[in-house]
């Protein structure tokens, strides 16, 4: 049902208070495609689970969220099984699921916020793991003909918290559903030391998925905030990527700046390092919004915070990093 002047308050994770002129929910794709019919021109956003994004305004337009439920198995063998989620299908439940069926894969990605439908955008990623690893296609429904198109794994392009979706196709599909290859005869990746450290920890010497799911929800759990408690939508930045030239000279520099390698001449920075070191971790702004204190990547609203501020919060920031260290941040967080 179509509504109007709707409070998006409870569907973003960040808690800011932004209206929409009109908004609709969907949990089919023919009901999606009546939508697109009737919306006479409106400027569109499709939402997930609202964990990464940042309302700065009011949208004058229509909102569609997504509900598209459903979780599938189109093929099985031996080692992999091939399964299809709707977009609307909650992305730790989907984990969840998975882990309790025994389909490894996705046990690096436990307690992602956000849904199933939102993954491929940004090639989510943690703990060594990112969705490319195990995704092998997706179903969209392209807006402006209202047909279903299906883009394989190599089609969406994805990189380092991007995809096709994020700049070549921006705001040109909806994705319905997404299919996952997953193995039946598990190769974990326990490479993150913090995995590692929490295996040890437990005594566990011969991790199952389950274990490896239950470490990576301790670790988040004891650095980034819970937005049910304290309105955040994750990294607001991305971790910058840098030449080896640029990185010998900050090495001069600052010899203990953490550093990862990233292709052949380049080299992946810590932006919550970059962050700490220009002064921002833990500041508090009027006791409403501010840098998390444990996670300086992660922008935090307190109490009220208008999603301008939060913007300008984040220009200082990449202002800041900039004039001391020569790195210009890229938020991560999509901006409406
Ligand atoms: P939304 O925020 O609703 O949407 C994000 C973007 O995708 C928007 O541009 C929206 O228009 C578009 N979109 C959503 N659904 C669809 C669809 N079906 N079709 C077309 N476009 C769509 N991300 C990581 O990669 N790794 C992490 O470790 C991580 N940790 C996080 C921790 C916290 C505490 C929080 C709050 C966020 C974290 N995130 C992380 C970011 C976020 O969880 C992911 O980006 C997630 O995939 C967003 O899903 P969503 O459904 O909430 O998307
Ligand atoms: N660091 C600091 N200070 C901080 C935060 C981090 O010095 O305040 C340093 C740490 O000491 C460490 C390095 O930065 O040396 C990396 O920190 P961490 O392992 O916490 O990971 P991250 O790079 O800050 C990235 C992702 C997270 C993902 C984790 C785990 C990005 C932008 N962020 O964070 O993703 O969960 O790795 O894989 O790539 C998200 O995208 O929303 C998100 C939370």
């Amino acid at each position: 049902m179509l509504q109007r002047n709707k409070s998006l308050l409870a569907f973003n994770t960040f808690g800011i208070d932004a209206t929409a002129s009109h908004f609709s929910s969907f949990d089919s794709i023919a009901s999606l495609k009546e939508l697109l019919l009737n919306r006479d021109d409106m400027p569109l956003f499709i939402l997930g689970g609202g964990s990464n994004i940042l309302f700065t305004q009011d949208f004058n337009g229509l909102v569609l969220k997504n509900e598209i439920l459903g979780f599938e198995i189109l093929e099985e063998n031996e080692e992999t099984v091939l399964v299809k989620a709707g977009a609307g299908m909650n992305w730790h439940e989907f984990v969840l699921k998975c882990i309790s069926l025994d389909y490894g894969g996705v046990e690096n990605l436990s307690l992602i916020p956000g849904n199933v439908g939102a993954s491929p955008m940004q090639n989510i990623g943690a703990y060594g793991t990112e969705i490319k690893d195990v995704f092998e296609f997706l179903d969209a429904v392209h807006i402006s003909s209202g047909t279903i198109q299906r883009f394989t794994n190599e089609e969406c392009a994805f990189g380092y918290r991007e995809s096709i979706f994020k700049n070549k196709v921006k705001g040109e599909y909806v994705i319905c559903h997404v299919g996952f290859r997953l193995s039946k005869k598990h190769i974990l990746n326990t490479s993150y030391g913090a995995i590692e450290a929490a295996l040890q920890d437990q005594n566990i010497k011969d991790p199952k998925i389950k274990d490896i799911s239950n470490a990576v929800i301790s670790i988040r759990q004891s650095k980034l905030p819970d937005p049910k408690v304290i309105g955040n939508a994750g990294s607001f930045f991305k971790n910058p990527i840098v030449s080896k030239k640029k990185l010998t000279q900050l090495l001069d520099q600052h010899p203990e700046i953490p550093n990862y390698p990233s292709g052949e001449d380049a080299a992946k920075l810590a932006a919550g390092w970059l962050i700490e070191q220009s002064g921002w971790k833990g500041k508090v702004i009027e006791a409403r919004y501010g840098v998390h204190k444990k996670q300086a990547l992660v922008l935090v609203n307190y109490k009220d915070a208008k999603g301008s501020e939060i913007l300008n919060l984040s220009l200082q920031i990449i202002n800041d990093v900039e004039q001391k260290f020569g790195v210009r941040l890229e938020r991560e967080v999509n901006i409406l």
